[in-house]
């Protein structure tokens, strides 16, 4: 009885995506634009050098520079609706989301050229985008209802950075929106997620008021709006994206159809919902090292083993939902001021984070890596909201209503990313010993491991009971309301009663080999690849540690002269980091952290000063800190030996 009811459901979704098949929309999208790469940084006379190694990129380079400027413009597409507060009905500014990064069609216009804009120098190229949409006929109009009728289009209005790299190296927080975001996540390598050129200069938000609500909360807040961030210390480019509704045209929406066909099972039934972990994302991992308070939020959520320094494995979980029907949760009371919803207070789907002053779910995925099993197989999540259309589909809507995280839910073609600058989207692995050597293995991915997510059909919208329970979250209230002080653990926890799609479990665990380096290397001593824009004195990769700097001491607190350093080659790059006593090794630090990040040349030796890391707690006494060098350019050999330094007190 349930098992054909099961089937007629099937019946009427793949009929239903049958018929949609015919009822495409199409949307161009255009632009141009131009993209480089500053030169500010770099001492004058490696100019023409640094020209000469652009010169030998090829169009690839360019390309890629240009899909990261256009990946700037994805906030402001996804999140629209939020910045129409007053947009009513019929008329719609709903949720848009350009194809993938990668089918972005990118013609380059003409040579590099030189600019200077605003005394910037810049070498760079021009560029045209052209891609198209795919969507249904309904949701393009939800999207816009400019796009009502063929021909007709609108345009928003950007002002991007010519060189998107090294962004928060460059402008700070400035144009950085934290608004809905936990605290502290914003990251330099994931700018993407949060650029915002409407952020203003603004003032610290109510105490009262819970969560971030505006552009900025990290203190201290920036002084500059983001346009003059830009103009100050990038330069800009105004760009305007063009949407036009086109003609139906096969043959234009075969080239575009990303995937093919949605979500099939062996048995050739269509997925109503299929969400899967996208394993690019899970490849996308890097390590870090992070201090932890004592008293901070990752301690009491359990994301590390104990306070202090702390080696971090991050890496991005992303869930594409290829099923042709939204992936619905629905309403939570997401920050605590909210009315309270059935999921919190009846299911107990979702619990109170009383340090993060939100709610969490905490069955969106779990990871493993390694053999220590002791807090590594951890359980994140805080939020299911659909933050890019993976799919670029007539069965995957434009307009969605699943962007906040007060409706969660993850419609047709659309994706969940829990990107790795997230706290606590990470791995703790401290407790593995690569003092001496590096430890190999592998980074696992799991979502929807406990079938909480109803990837098939809800079941007369019921709930059943599961083994699982609330936690007691420190005696603070946890089942609905921050201000009750009762304390709500062992609480049964309900799921949607669920016909699975056989098959569902399939593609829900991906995994990915990583080495973890010797004690002191991470992120900004592995490769560039494409971590944080290789290029100049700013980027957090291609370093190695100087095999003499390792682990040196200073006078903690004191800022003093400490190094007289030189090189043999024309220039290479001296970054002092903090080092950490309990794991006796550099910290690897980004940019942002460092305690010096210079230029030197062989013309002359030059001082580095410093200022020498005061005591953070009993263990890390402070006094402690080590060296890192690196080429000028990525591009170039490294020449670890040529760096000589005396101390100088
Ligand atoms: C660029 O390529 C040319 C020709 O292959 C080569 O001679 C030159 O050294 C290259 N320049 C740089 C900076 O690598
Ligand atoms: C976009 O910018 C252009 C040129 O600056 C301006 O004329 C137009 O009014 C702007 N459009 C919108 C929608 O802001
Ligand atoms: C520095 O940047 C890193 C990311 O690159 C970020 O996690 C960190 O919070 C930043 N620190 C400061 C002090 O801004
Ligand atoms: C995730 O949890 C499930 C069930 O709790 C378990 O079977 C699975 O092995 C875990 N996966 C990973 C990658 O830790
Ligand atoms: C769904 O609800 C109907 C009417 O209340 C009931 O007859 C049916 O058995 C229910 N189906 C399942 C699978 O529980
Ligand atoms: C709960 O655990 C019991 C005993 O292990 C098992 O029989 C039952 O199926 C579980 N219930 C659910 C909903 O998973
Ligand atoms: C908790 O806060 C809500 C909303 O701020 C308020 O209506 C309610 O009375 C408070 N409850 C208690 C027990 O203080």
């Amino acid at each position: 009885m349930q098992l054909s009811l099961f089937f007629l459901l099937l019946l009427l979704h793949s009929s239903s995506g049958k018929r949609k098949k015919n009822v495409g929309a199409l949307v161009r999208v255009t632009t141009s634009s131009t993209v480089g790469v500053l030169f500010d940084e770099l001492p004058v006379d490696t100019h023409n050098y640094a020209r000469s190694l652009l010169d030998n990129k090829t169009d690839d380079y360019w390309k890629d520079l240009a899909r990261r400027q256009l990946d700037l413009t994805q906030v402001r597409l996804v999140f629209r609706p939020l910045y129409y507060p007053d947009v009513q009905p019929p008329t719609f500014r709903g949720t848009f989301s350009l194809p993938l990064r990668d089918q972005l069609e990118i013609r380059l216009k003409g040579r590099p050229r030189w600019i200077s804009e605003n005394g910037h120098k810049l070498y760079v190229r021009d560029y045209a985008l052209n891609a198209y949409i795919l969507t249904d006929r309904k949701s393009v109009i939800l999207a816009d209802d400019r796009l009502s009728c063929i021909h007709k289009s609108f345009i928003i209005n950007y002002t991007l950075p010519l060189d998107p790299m090294l962004l928060v190296q460059r402008t700070g927080l400035a144009c950085m929106g934290e608004n809905q975001w936990p605290p502290n996540s914003v990251d330099a390598e994931n700018v993407e997620y949060f650029y915002d050129d409407t952020c203003e200069v603004e003032q610290p938000q109510s105490p009262e008021t819970i969560g971030c609500q505006q552009c900025h909360c990290q203190y201290p807040l920036p002084t500059l709006s983001c346009k003059q961030a830009l103009t100050k210390y990038v330069g800009s480019i105004p760009i305007q994206l063009k949407f036009v509704r086109k003609p139906w045209n096969r043959f234009t929406a075969n080239r575009w159809r990303y995937p093919k066909r949605p979500s099939v099972n062996g048995n050739g039934v269509v997925a109503p919902v299929n969400i899967f972990e996208y394993k690019p994302d899970l490849q996308r991992n890097r390590l870090v090292y992070l201090y932890i308070e004592a008293d901070g939020c990752e301690i009491v959520e359990q994301c590390v083993e104990t306070s202090g320094w702390r080696r971090l494995l991050r890496f991005s979980t992303t869930a594409p939902n290829f099923g042709i029907e939204d992936l619905q949760l629905g309403r939570v009371s997401y920050f605590a001021n909210d009315p309270p919803s059935d999921l919190v207070t009846k299911y107990h789907m979702f619990e109170f984070s009383p340090c993060h002053q939100h709610f969490h779910f905490s069955h969106y995925a779990n990871f493993t890596f390694g053999s220590l099993s002791n807090a590594r197989n951890s359980k994140r999540g805080f939020c299911l909201q659909a933050v890019y259309r993976h799919a670029n589909a007539e069965w995957s809507p434009l307009a969605q209503a699943y962007y906040t995280c007060s409706n969660q839910g993850i419609p047709a073609g659309w994706q969940d990313v829990y990107q790795d600058g997230i706290p606590c989207q990470w791995i703790d692995v401290t407790s593995y010993n690569t003092r001496k050597q590096e430890y190999t293995s592998y980074l696992q991915s799991h979502v929807n491991p406990d079938g909480f997510l109803c990837e098939g059909v809800s079941i007369n919208n019921s709930w059943i009971e599961t083994n699982f329970s609330t936690t007691c979250c420190n005696g603070e209230g946890c089942c609905g309301n921050s201000n009750s002080t009762e304390c709500c653990g062992g609480e049964p926890v309900y799921r949607t009663n669920c016909d699975y799609w056989s098959g569902y479990e399939d593609d829900n665990k991906a995994e990915t080999e990583v080495t973890l380096p010797l004690n002191g290397n991470g992120q900004l001593t592995a490769d560039c690849w494409t971590i944080s824009g290789h290029w100049g004195p700013r980027r957090d990769c291609g370093f190695r540690l100087h095999p003499y700097g390792k682990y040196l001491s200073c006078q903690p607190g004191e800022y003093k002269t400490l190094m007289k350093v030189q090189t043999s080659i024309e220039y290479q790059i001296l970054r002092v980091c903090e080092a950490s006593i309990a794991l006796q090794c550099g910290m690897a630090c980004t940019w942002n952290n460092s305690l010096a990040n210079v230029i030197v040349d062989k013309k002359q030796s030059k001082n580095v000063h410093f200022l020498c890391p005061a005591a953070r707690d009993e263990i890390e006494t402070g006094g402690r800190f080590a060296v890192y060098v690196a080429p000028l350019f990525e591009e170039d050999e490294h020449t670890p030996l040529s760096v000589t330094w005396k101390k100088s007190y």
